[in-house]
């Protein structure tokens, strides 16, 4: 019996894009191990997570790509764009400029990604709801406009967090059912059989 997580039926490559801060990190951190940090750890260029998800009896292996909000580092980020299939657009609650710049993050993803990526919006930090400056209306308005999903989150309260990675895989495995496996996706991001982590990781290098 093989003793790595290859038992999966799909494996999707997520990334997790938005301004500095905004809590990009802790969500990914909460999702893949139930933890929050407190601290501001400053991602340089990417950090890397997963977890296994089941739906409708399909096991579906995460694979997430948590970039750094940095100006600086945006040339490194938008490599790992590329191959995607789901992505969360992160703004804070309370920092209105983080919801403001959402639409240049949308126009980098949709230009750096392929054109089928499922896109969802999140507004995290709800656990500070007096310090808010952005209404869930504005958030919800947003998405609509853009045709994009939407929740808001707590990475540090874990609210909905696990549903935002869970909706939009819903919503990817809905479109692989409907439309049959659409070929401009790489492969690694439909099936894979063997591969381990590390596996995984060279044959991104070789797709950049
Ligand atoms: P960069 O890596 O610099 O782009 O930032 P990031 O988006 O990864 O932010 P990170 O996850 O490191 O969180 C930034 C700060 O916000 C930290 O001090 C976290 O503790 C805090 N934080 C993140 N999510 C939440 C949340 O849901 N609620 C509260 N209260 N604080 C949060
Ligand atoms: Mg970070």
């Amino acid at each position: 019996m093989n003793s790595k997580d290859s038992n999966y039926d799909y494996m999707f490559r997520y990334i997790i894009v938005g301004d500095m801060g905004v809590g990009k990190s802790c969500l990914l951190l909460q999702f893949t191990e139930n933890k929050f940090r407190q601290k501001h750890e400053l991602t340089i260029g990417v950090e890397f997570g997963g977890k296994m998800i089941d739906i409708n009896n399909k096991k579906i292996k995460i694979q997430i790509w948590d970039t750094a909000g940095q100006e600086a580092f945006q040339a490194i980020t938008r490599s790992y764009y590329k191959g995607a299939i789901g992505a969360l657009l992160v703004y804070d609650i309370t920092r209105k400029d983080t919801f403001s710049h959402i639409t240049k993050w949308l126009e980098v993803v949709k230009s750096y990604s392929d054109k089928k990526i499922c896109i969802i919006l999140i507004g995290n930090k709800i656990d500070l709801e007096n310090k808010r400056q952005v209404s869930k209306e504005n958030g919800e308005n947003f998405a609509k406009k853009n045709g994009i999903l939407f929740l808001e989150t707590s990475a540090k309260t874990a609210e909905r967090v696990n549903d935002a990675f869970i909706t939009s895989a819903q919503v990817i495995l809905e479109g692989i059912k409907l439309t049959g496996i659409d070929p401009t996706f790489p492969s690694q991001n439909i099936k894979i059989d063997e591969d381990d982590e590390d596996d995984i990781k060279s044959k991104k290098k070789c797709n950049c």
